[in-house]
């Protein structure tokens, strides 16, 4: 299924090409709160030059835009075409004249070494076959004294957790959801993550911490949801006599999370990893 040349490249911008159109149209608030805050603990200044990595549909570009203003720039870059088209389209209606596209390959060849002030990478790096490799090239984008910021999950809710369950027996083992990826993995800790950090040249490492709730009218729109985003790999796994069974399961389990307000209500934890070069 992988390109050996592009280890996860090619399925990755593949599967984000796919899902361009859906992704974050589910109605339900989740990638622009986690990008609002890695914005926020990024503390941009007018005038700096980001590079936003990963951009999808520009949940981070945007926000980035309006803090770094107009004698600043974001460059933001995808692997998936179409959510580069996204995007450009979205920064232009907002008359961000600061923000540039590229559609990039995973290495980001085409970006100049020591060209930014800031990197940018809301829920990216844990797409990357080798993080440390992607980090390392990520760094040296940045001058010296520049900042990197990436964004990932932190602990999941016990109701995720369930429901992620529910796909584990179909998924390959290397492709499970890269947050379960298990000890060892960067991404389960925050030491993990500012040591990969410091592994790659950073210095001034700390991580920040936030939580969003997430929250469904109903299943459908946790189906809906699902489907437009990396998830909606993990239904493709599912043999399709067992998608609907599958969905009831997830169903019954999210009506033990629903609050007084009636929501179905998902508390996702979020790890912003901030280091300087
Ligand atoms: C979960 S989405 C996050 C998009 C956006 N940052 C957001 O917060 O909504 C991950 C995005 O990263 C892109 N991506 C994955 N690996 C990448 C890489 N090595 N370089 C650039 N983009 C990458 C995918 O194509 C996808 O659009």
């Amino acid at each position: 299924m992988d390109d050996p040349e592009q280890p996860g490249g090619s399925r990755v911008a593949q599967l984000f090409d796919t899902l361009a159109d859906d992704y974050d149209q589910s109605g339900v608030a989740f990638f622009e709160p986690i990008a609002q805050g890695l914005v926020d603990a990024l503390a941009l200044e007018p005038g700096e030059r980001v590079v936003d990595v990963g951009c999808g549909r520009g949940a981070v570009t945007l926000p980035a835009a309006r803090a770094v203003g107009e004698h600043g720039s974001v460059t933001a870059v995808d692997i998936a075409p179409a959510m580069v088209a996204h995007t450009r389209r979205s920064a232009e209606e907002a008359g961000l004249t600061q923000v540039r596209t590229a559609v990039v390959g995973p290495d980001l060849a085409d970006l100049p070494d020591a060209s930014a002030d800031v990197v940018a990478a809301s829920l990216v790096l844990f797409f990357a076959p080798d993080p440390a490799a992607t980090l390392r090239r990520w760094m040296r984008l940045l001058v010296p004294g520049g900042r990197a910021g990436l964004a990932t999950f932190g602990a999941s809710d016990p109701t995720w957790e369930r429901v992620d369950a529910l796909f584990r027996p179909y998924v390959p083992a290397h492709l499970l959801d890269p947050r379960a990826t298990g000890e060892g993995s960067p991404f389960e800790s925050d030491e993990g993550m500012e040591e990969l950090c410091r592994s790659c040249g950073a210095t001034g490492v700390r991580t920040a911490g936030t939580q969003v709730s997430v929250r469904f009218a109903d299943a459908a729109q946790w189906r809906a949801f699902s489907m437009s985003t990396g998830q909606r790999a993990m239904w493709g796994f599912v043999p399709e006599d067992r998608r609907g069974s599958l969905y009831d399961e997830a169903a019954g389990i999210l009506e033990d999370a629903r609050d007084e307000a009636g929501d179905i209500v998902i508390v996702q934890q979020v790890r912003y990893t901030l280091a300087v070069v």
